[in-house]
């Protein structure tokens, strides 16, 4: 592990016997946890412990931020537990006395280029809380470009995660999108249903009355989604399509509901901690929408 150097920080291989009694500033502050699971440590002995278990865990891919000529830790960065894959999850966190001065937003590019140019290590990614925006513009300074969406459940309140990341050699990937291709009798009215229950968007359709449309999750040009397409005369094969979502699993279950789509499967909890209900379109299609768990509070 090397110590590294930026314009004002001194980035050095974290020890929890010399930097736990600094950290617990942070690691002991609430606030430090409004993005996050894990709860505040309650002494310098347990911030001592998490920070062994960190090291234990992870490799020992983590440093202490130190504002130079000062020694004392003002906050870590480094990889996530060590799960056998060679993208790598990053996470970064400061004391709050020192928010907002710039100091992770240029500790964070020296470390992300630094980890990419290890062996076995093909990407890392950082997963941040939407409204996280602090943290958001700490991963754009070290590059990291956001990739996908995860839904995160709090105690209170589900939420939202950018999957922010960068690969070690970029490269254009082989498949852009996935779309399952449904067969109906009437485009207009599945894609109106589909976009009332599920809040995709209509990218765009084709003939008049439409015979064509394709639906996207966003927006934007290339998202990924689902084509809904004028069935021939015979009998429709009736699919199966899974949906992903980030809004609280029972809420699409109630739209699904008021739109009046016929619920094949209720709404409930997986032990692999998804929600799922499945409902049915005219056709016999049917739609499995797995979705955030409940939150406990
Ligand atoms: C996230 C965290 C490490 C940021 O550290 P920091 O040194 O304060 O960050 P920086 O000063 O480099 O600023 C980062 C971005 O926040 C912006 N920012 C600074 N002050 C801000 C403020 N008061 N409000 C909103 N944004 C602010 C900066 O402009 C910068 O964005 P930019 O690069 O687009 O200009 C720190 O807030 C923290 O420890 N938070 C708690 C733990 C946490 O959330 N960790 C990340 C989990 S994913």
């Amino acid at each position: 592990m090397a110590t590294m150097t930026t314009e004002r920080l001194e980035l050095v291989p974290l020890d929890p016997d010399r930097d736990a009694e600094s950290l617990h500033a942070m690691y002991g502050d609430p606030d430090h946890y409004s993005f996050g699971p894990e709860e505040p440590t309650v002494d310098v002995a347990a911030t001592h412990a998490r920070l062994t278990e960190e090291l234990a865990g992870n490799g020992g891919w983590t440093w202490v931020l130190r504002l130079r000529p000062d020694t004392r830790a003002l906050g870590t960065i480094g990889l996530f537990f060590d799960q056998g894959t060679s993208i790598r999850g990053l996470s970064w966190g400061l004391r709050r006395d020192h928010w907002g001065r710039g100091l992770m937003g240029e500790a964070a590019p020296v470390v992300v280029d630094h980890l990419l140019a290890q062996p076995g290590i093909d990407g890392v990614e950082a997963w941040i809380d939407t409204r996280n925006t602090r943290s958001l513009g700490v991963a754009r300074r070290a590059r990291l470009d956001e990739k996908a969406r995860l839904a995160r459940v709090y105690a209170d309140h589900t939420a939202q995660q950018v999957v922010m990341a960068r690969a070690a050699q970029p490269s254009d990937g082989t498949v852009l999108a996935t779309r399952p291709s449904l067969p109906v009798r009437d485009v207009p009215e599945t894609c109106r249903l589909l976009i009332k229950v599920l809040g995709l968007n209509l990218s765009f359709e084709y003939g008049d009355p439409p015979t064509f449309a394709r639906l996207g999750v966003g927006p934007w040009s290339g998202s990924p989604g689902i084509d809904v397409r004028d069935a021939d005369d015979g009998e429709i094969a009736s699919v199966t399509v899974t949906v992903d979502i980030g809004i609280p699993t029972d809420v699409m279950h109630d739209r699904a509901v008021a739109a009046g789509l016929k619920i094949l499967s209720s709404p409930v909890d997986q032990p692999w901690h998804t929600r799922e209900f499945v409902f049915c379109l005219g056709e016999g299609h049917r739609v499995r929408v797995i979705g955030p768990t409940r939150p406990q509070g």
